[in-house]
């Protein structure tokens, strides 16, 4: 088998994110900005107890993008599962449903979730590790990739991981540069995407602090790295890859004073587009704006009065204030 080339080279990839990469948000993205060029499910957990239903699966993928071949194509399931977990069954579920790309979590850093023994912890159990990587290949055809971390406490592992994952039929490489104890602190450290390239033969996605046109510039040139993936910079700027399309374009050229005005037209797509998606599947307005009000961290970080910009966004009593600021906002 032989799928390293599904994501042409130069891919522009929206992270998977808990509490925002939900279907509605996926499509909404699809639509308005297409520049990206991959997407992901946030993390389904497998459960160890309990029945698990193709319906369950298909609710965390979507079952509209699950009916359209073009979406599928551009939408990764991700799974975040430990040695005791049901991995098999959920993974018999995905290749019945001929799911084209999966992902495996071992990058999540979250308390509970390693102190079960998943996400990054992973990183530091060689032996759970193969288990799981090889239920998962011996029972999934399609695409197959990881998303890590440099290490657990550490990176004193870090070659040898690789070298598991490659070894065990995983078909690209995502890696944010940090270990888990860093969480999010700092910044990531590229040099480890740079190693990484040079240790595996399969795609490696560059991942962490990745956040405008120049970056992403630099990552590619200095690591070799196949693709990029983007978090917290695409919640900041959802239309990133469509900036650095533009840019390859222009010859790497930005023009700083345009970036305001581009901000507030693609603000007011970006909302109108995910109130669509969201009013589609019956969410009420006061769900919409509370997830309106999540996405408001960083959207507004490049404007001189910043945080009075965002103090009144989050006050907005109502999802029709909240676009009125929006609409107010200068160009
Ligand atoms: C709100 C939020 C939710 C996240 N949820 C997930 C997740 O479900 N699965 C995952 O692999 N990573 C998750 N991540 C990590 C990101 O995918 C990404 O690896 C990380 O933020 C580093 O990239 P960045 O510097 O571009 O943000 C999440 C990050 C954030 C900020």
């Amino acid at each position: 088998m032989n799928n390293f080339d599904v994501f042409p080279k130069k891919s522009l990839l929206f992270a998977p994110m808990e509490g925002i990469t939900d279907e509605p948000y996926r499509i909404a993205l699809m639509k308005t900005f297409p520049e990206w060029d991959q997407f992901f499910t946030d993390f389904l957990r497998v459960p160890t107890v309990g029945k698990i239903t193709e319906k369950m699966i298909i609710e965390h993928y979507g079952e509209r993008i699950l009916n359209n071949p073009e979406w599928r194509k551009k939408n990764s399931f991700q799974i975040l599962t430990t040695e005791r977990a049901q991995t098999q069954a959920v993974v018999e579920i995905l290749e019945s449903l001929k799911m084209d790309h999966l992902d495996l979590n071992l990058g999540c850093p979250s308390k509970k979730v390693n102190s079960h023994h998943g996400g990054a912890y992973l990183l530091s159990n060689h032996i759970a590790l193969k288990k799981v990587l090889k239920i998962i290949r011996e029972n999934f055809s399609g695409h197959f990739s990881v998303k890590m971390r440099i290490g657990y406490r550490d990176d004193s592992n870090f070659s040898d991981t690789l070298k598991l994952i490659q070894d065990e039929g995983v078909e690209a490489i995502t890696l944010h540069a940090r270990t888990r104890d860093q969480l999010y602190k700092g910044v990531a450290d590229w040099s480890y995407i740079k190693k990484a390239v040079e240790e595996v033969k399969v795609p490696l996605i560059g991942n962490g602090d990745i956040w405008n046109a120049d970056d992403i510039e630099k990552v590619f040139k200095d690591t070799g790295c196949h693709s990029v993936m983007f978090g917290r910079s695409a919640l900041k700027t959802p239309w990133l890859a469509k900036i650095y399309k533009d840019y390859i374009e222009d010859g790497g050229h930005i023009d700083e004073t345009y970036l305001l005005y581009e901000r507030k037209k693609y603000l007011e797509l970006y909302f109108e587009a995910l109130m669509f998606e969201y009013r589609q599947i019956g969410w009420p307005e006061n769900l919409i704006l509370k997830r309106f009000k999540s996405f408001s961290r960083n959207l507004y970080d490049d404007y001189e009065d910043f945080e009075a910009i965002r103090g009144s966004f989050l006050r907005s009593e109502s999802l029709g204030q909240y676009l009125d600021f929006l609409y107010a906002l200068k160009g």
